[in-house]
């Protein structure tokens, strides 16, 4: 393995700095082999000073940074771009336009650390001869093959301390402080933070809630005595019978925007005479430091893309089981999303807490 490549696809999250560390100092430590960064996902292949080299000096310092230092982006797909001809809009397919550039800077292999759609594009790519091994990266935790993909410890942490925040203020006031959290369609975020968080009722899009039951916990709550009650939404959550909330439509071609489903279960609450507040907490579970377990997740899946690579492992991604790093089948891992598992012990030992679904 003389040179490979690594980039970054879709949302951020928490760790992507340091899985790029760990590939670069793996690859260069373990194989003395060289480095190339692409910036903006796939986008960097064919865009003017789109890739970099990435020696130890360029990855110094980076292990507890947000974001990514090379750019992502989750409009780049280039089996579907959208882009203007003759002042219309047409979606093009440009993959063949980036596997010559991938062929011409003469990779070894190339690391692509994403979620779900951006390691999509991998196994496409794969499937058309370009070397992939994949990292699985996302907040929402709906990738499957993998116990758990860094970035969710940090926004797990960020949503609890949210519900601790408001849980204060609510006492208070004695209000109802709903707090809408992300996730898209998998509410492992509002269970995992709901519990953690002491809510009193957790919506999450695998169990469509009804507003009635939503109600009565908050009036059970209020006849015994307690004159405030918390609410962890996720944004993929829907009503029985109704539909998923998103925000107005606009430049979504690839990736429709959720967001809304708080403020309908707010007002509703507020509508039968709870004083109701309601907080949306969006981007701020995706910035800043990851968590100690993210560093530690993010540098492990690093070091083993590369071993794999070394090991022509090629479409293939990294994945934590039983707490052991191993490599699956991309195909595996993107077959079938990860939900909640209405039936595992999250669930019932939420239900055993008390905590409403709204199902009830
Ligand atoms: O997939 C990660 C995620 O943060 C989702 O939880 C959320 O719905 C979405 O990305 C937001 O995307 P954007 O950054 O495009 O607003």
């Amino acid at each position: 393995m003389k040179r490979i490549a690594v980039l970054t696809g879709g949302g951020d999250a928490p760790g992507l700095n340091a899985v790029i560390r760990a590939v670069v100092k793996t690859a260069i430590n373990d194989y003395g082999c060289e480095v190339l960064g692409v910036r903006d996902g796939y986008d960097g292949f064919i865009a003017a000073g789109g890739t970099l080299p990435l020696d130890l000096a360029a990855v110094r310092g980076i292990l507890p940074r947000g974001g990514t230092i090379l750019g992502t982006a989750n409009r780049g797909n280039p089996f579907a771009r959208k882009v203007q001809r003759d002042g219309r809009e047409v979606v093009v397919d440009v993959s063949d336009e980036i596997i010559s550039a991938i062929q011409n800077l003469k990779l070894d292999a190339l690391i692509v650390i994403g979620g779900d759609g951006t390691l999509r594009i991998a196994m496409e790519l794969g499937a058309k001869g370009v070397p992939v091994v994949g990292v699985p990266k996302t907040i929402d935790n709906d990738i499957g093959g993998t116990e758990v993909t860094f970035g969710f410890d940090t926004a797990l942490m960020i949503a609890t301390e949210a519900l601790d925040r408001l849980h204060t203020t609510a006492e208070a006031h004695h209000r109802v402080m709903v707090l809408e959290l992300m996730g898209r369609d998998a509410g492992f975020i509002a269970l995992h933070s709901g519990v953690s968080g002491g809510a009193d009722v957790i919506l999450i899009p695998e169990i469509p809630f009804k507003f009635e039951a939503v109600i009565r916990k908050v009036r059970e709550r209020a006849e015994a005595g307690s004159h405030f009650s918390l609410l962890a939404v996720s944004e993929g959550a829907r009503p029985l019978g109704g539909q998923t909330v998103y925000r107005r439509a606009g430049d979504e071609v690839y990736v429709p925007r959720l967001g809304g489903i708080g403020q309908e279960v707010g007002q509703y609450i507020e509508l039968q005479g709870f004083e109701t507040r309601v907080t949306v907490l969006g981007h701020v579970q995706r910035g800043g430091s990851p968590t100690a377990f993210d560093r530690w997740l993010a540098t492990r899946y690093g070091a083993a893309a590369v071993r794999t690579a070394a090991a022509a492992g090629f479409g293939r991604m990294v994945a934590l089981r039983d707490g052991k790093v191993i490599d699956i089948p991309l195909n595996d891992a993107l077959a079938v999303p990860k939900r909640v598992d209405l039936n595992g012990d999250a669930v019932l030992t939420a239900r055993g807490l008390g905590i409403s679904f709204g199902d009830g």
